[in-house]
């Protein structure tokens, strides 16, 4: 019934979370990105596609009904994996038709998620497909109504379950690991990149005070003041790391860049000759500091992989939700089964209105045109008024009834 709908993904489940950016397509910018999908999607024949990148996962969700040969798609996204061959088949994993939806239902559930029960996760989806839908324009109807179903059933989860009570995130728990090692309030912070984690990371730092001190750098200028403003703090773009003479405590880093560009003399002129230990944050994925660094130097390095111990506590705090989830999931993809199953068939019977429009305009104009033009003007008007009544009635109710039962019987 769903054949077609196929979701290629590599996870923190099957991956090291380090290793899940080489399955990333390498694109410093959306246009870059762009072009790369498209060329994906002309070249494999796919009809609509979204591609979805976060924190622990890369994923493909898209329609294509013929196969595809999987190894030579992520081949594709990225040139380097033909030298893996042996773990590329271990890291993906491969769904199609009904288990494709269900897991999309279970990404955007959270049950999928390094952080079982996080909100997050469905912001970054639906930011995901509206970029495709929009930006890029390679969606389309199919993966339209898939998301739809996808949104409502995450919303509906998390209505009817307690899988995001005491709400988690990659964030929090890299906070609780932080707040382990007991810093200073009047701690120096140098925030770097001025996105969505690390606005959620400086909720964190207000609630906790960490803000006597604080600098944020970033790529544009205006977004780090933006976020330096929200701390009480200062704001310089990523070249002012050259030769910011501050020094630091923590330093909190989460950018989208691909670069390892805290590489060692960006880092020495950090540190100022200071040879105390630091406490690093690192959400970035793929991560923005060279090896060098965090092998040569005294730090706390707090990652998303080192989180997963906290991770899996979380989990057993809401392993009871799950089989809840799942039964609701279940349901929900039996419902978009029907949802599908009607949505092809008005797609179907979608010419019916212009048919049925073209035997009223030929009935006017042709065959009853000499007996119309003997009638009076007043029972003219009246008999186009009945014809037009009934070429309405006549649309509406085989669209009606295609929704309530099976068009073979029907038409
Ligand atoms: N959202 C989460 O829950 C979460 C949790 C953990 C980790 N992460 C990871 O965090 C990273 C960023 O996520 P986000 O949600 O914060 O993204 P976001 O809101 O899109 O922000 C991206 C940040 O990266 C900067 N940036 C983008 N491209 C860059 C480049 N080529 N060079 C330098 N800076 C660049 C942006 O600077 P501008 O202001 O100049 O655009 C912005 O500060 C991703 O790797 C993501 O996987 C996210």
């Amino acid at each position: 019934m769903l054949q077609g709908y196929k979701l290629f993904t590599v996870t923190h489940r099957t991956t090291d979370i380090n290793q899940i950016a080489d399955f990333f397509i390498d694109a410093p910018d959306d246009q870059v990105l762009e072009r790369k999908l498209k060329k994906i999607k002309d070249y494999f024949g796919i009809e609509e596609l979204m591609y979805l990148i976060t924190c622990n996962r890369i994923l493909f969700f898209m329609y294509k009904p013929e196969a595809i040969d999987i190894n030579a798609f992520f081949f594709a996204v990225n040139e380097k994996l033909r030298h893996m061959t042996g773990s590329l088949n271990q890291s993906i994993e491969y769904y199609e038709d009904e288990l494709a939806i269900h897991h999309l239902y279970e990404v955007a559930s959270s049950v999928d998620s390094l952080v079982v029960g996080e909100r997050e996760i469905l912001r970054q989806l639906r930011e995901a497909y509206n970029k495709c839908k929009t930006k890029f324009e390679i969606t389309g109807d199919k993966l339209r109504i898939a998301m739809q179903m996808t949104v409502k059933s995450a919303k509906m989860v998390h209505g009817n379950t307690r899988i995001g009570e005491k709400p988690v995130s990659i964030v929090s728990l890299a906070v609780k690991k932080l707040l382990q090692s007991t810093p200073k309030h009047d701690s120096r912070v140098i925030i770097i990149g001025a996105g969505q984690t690390n606005v959620l990371m400086s909720n964190f730092l207000k609630k906790y005070e960490f803000i006597k001190n604080v600098s944020v750098f970033n790529r544009t200028l205006d977004n780090a003041q933006e976020l330096a403003n929200r701390l009480n703090g200062r704001a310089y773009t990523l070249e002012d790391l050259n030769t910011y003479g501050e020094g630091f405590d923590i330093m909190i880093i989460c950018t989208s860049s691909t670069e390892k560009f805290i590489n060692p003399e960006i880092y020495s002129q950090l540190l100022q000759s200071d040879s105390d230990q630091k406490i690093i944050v690192d959400l970035s994925v793929p991560s923005n500091i060279d090896k060098k660094v965090l092998a040569n130097n005294d730090i706390n390095y707090i990652e998303i992989e080192s989180l997963k111990k906290l991770a899996a506590d979380n989990l057993a705090f809401r392993k009871n939700e799950i089989a809840k989830v799942k039964e609701i999931l279940a349901e929900r993809v039996t419902e978009f089964k029907e949802v599908y199953r009607q949505r092809e068939l008005v797609r179907e019977i979608s010419h019916v209105p212009k048919e049925i429009k073209a035997v009223k305009e030929k009935a006017i104009n042709i065959v009853f045109k000499k007996q119309l033009e003997k009638v009076d003007a007043p029972t003219r008007e009246l008999i186009e008024e009945m014809m037009t009544y009934m070429e309405k009635k006549c649309i509406a109710l085989p669209i009606k009834k295609a929704k309530e039962t099976n068009l073979g019987s029907v038409i």
